[in-house]
């Protein structure tokens, strides 16, 4: 069988970590173009990764190169709107988070894919590894009863220098604060867990950095199936962790970690009256292969060899733009937003901040 062709849209930080993941799935795929608007930061990239071409302009490359498969490794605000070329050019996509800045866009990717039959899939890596697929399994099981209560923290540290990037802490391009571009992992495994979210409560506020994006919010969460979760979103937190919590019950599940997890990452602790022969099949975490984007590649490859769409992408990427926006609208109006209820004639629906701005003067009034 003849290999995909695959080129990357974005030569900076991530784009390594695509390579690298393709790389490791050479005998599928081949990298065949790389485009970076910096000419000499997408020669440098080809150079080090063997790729054949590297263009400035992604429409010309798409044009001329035609690829099965495009990465996108830019800037938020440009995701959707590169997305949709791409399919348009006959590729399937694999784009980094967030894959785009409103429902609004979400819906104009749908629409593409409908009209191209390709899909378009964000990167959410967390959901790949073998310990987050067994929990999954078990939840379906309803093996640990019903779920209860959940925790999702994201509660990471980023300084001035970080925000010194210019698309960095503005809503026209980085599209969001931490719940947008850090928590955004976390709360797609969160819910993938959990199930469909039903009520969203939120605070938002802009407490240290000079940005107009939030950089911190704290939201509670009721799903349909009766559970109530708390999420936390910060890079005000010097000692980072990303910690899940899932309480069934039968048994306590965690997962702690930072920037990607094992199995040594998962905890499972029994209820008191819990069966230990059930109990030691629960908390037998399988071991892992393939980690981080490597194995979202993988999977990804697995579904363009079957034409079926791949799983962090249509209804399944939609719950959680959906879930933050439905948040920052929580946290913005001050009242509870419910799931389904943020439709065109919403100003939510257009943009994560309803059009509202600066996330700074909303914090220094809240005061
Ligand atoms: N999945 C993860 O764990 C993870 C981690 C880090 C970053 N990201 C995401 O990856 C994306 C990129 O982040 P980064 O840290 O690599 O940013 P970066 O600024 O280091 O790199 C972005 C690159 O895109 C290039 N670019 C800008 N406009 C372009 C255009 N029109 N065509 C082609 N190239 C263009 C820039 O010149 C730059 O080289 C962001 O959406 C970010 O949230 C994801």
């Amino acid at each position: 069988m003849s290999k995909y062709r695959a080129a990357i849209i974005g030569t900076g930080g991530i784009s390594r970590a695509h390579a690298e993941a393709l790389k490791a799935s050479a005998d599928r795929v081949e990298i065949v173009a790389c485009v970076d608007i910096d000419r000499e930061r997408a020669q440098k990239f080809a150079e080090q990764h063997g790729i054949p071409q590297s263009f400035t302009d992604a429409k010309e490359m798409l044009d001329r190169v035609k690829p099965d498969l495009v990465h996108i490794c830019t800037p938020p605000s440009l995701h959707a709107e590169l997305s949709i070329l791409a399919v348009r050019s006959g590729a399937w996509v694999l784009c980094e988070k967030p894959l785009c800045g409103s429902l609004a866009e979400l819906d104009a990717i749908q629409q593409a894919e409908e009209e191209t039959g390709k899909y378009v899939s964000s990167v959410f890596q967390h959901r790949f590894g073998p310990g987050a697929a067994h929990l999954r399994q078990l939840i379906r099981e309803q093996a640990m009863g019903r779920l209860l209560v959940g925790l999702c923290n994201t509660t990471w540290y980023r300084d001035a220098a970080y925000y010194a990037v210019p698309w960095r802490g503005k809503w026209a391009t980085e599209l969001g604060g931490p719940t947008m571009g850090h928590g955004i992992h976390q709360i797609d495994l969160f819910l993938w867990l959990c199930g469909d979210w039903q009520e969203v409560r939120a605070m938002a506020g802009t407490l240290y950095h000079d940005i107009e994006v939030e950089d911190v919010s704290m939201a509670v969460v009721r799903f349909e199936n009766g559970a109530m979760g708390s999420i936390t979103n910060s890079v005000l937190s010097p000692r980072e962790e990303s910690y899940l919590r899932f309480d069934f019950e039968k048994a306590t599940v965690e997962l702690s970690h930072l920037y990607g997890y094992g199995p040594n990452n998962w905890r499972y602790t029994k209820a008191p009256d819990a069966d230990p022969q059930e109990f030691a099949r629960w908390s037998a975490v399988p071991e892992q292969r393939l980690g981080g984007h490597t194995a979202q590649i993988a999977a990804l490859l697995d579904s363009m060899d079957k034409g079926e769409r791949p799983l962090v992408s249509g209804a399944e990427a939609r719950r959680t733009i959906e879930f933050i926006t439905a948040l920052y609208k929580a946290a913005i109006t001050g009242a509870p937003v419910r799931r389904g209820e943020i439709t065109p004639d919403d100003p939510f629906y257009h943009s994560m901040n309803g059009g509202f701005g600066d996330m700074r003067k909303m914090t220094a009034k809240a005061q």
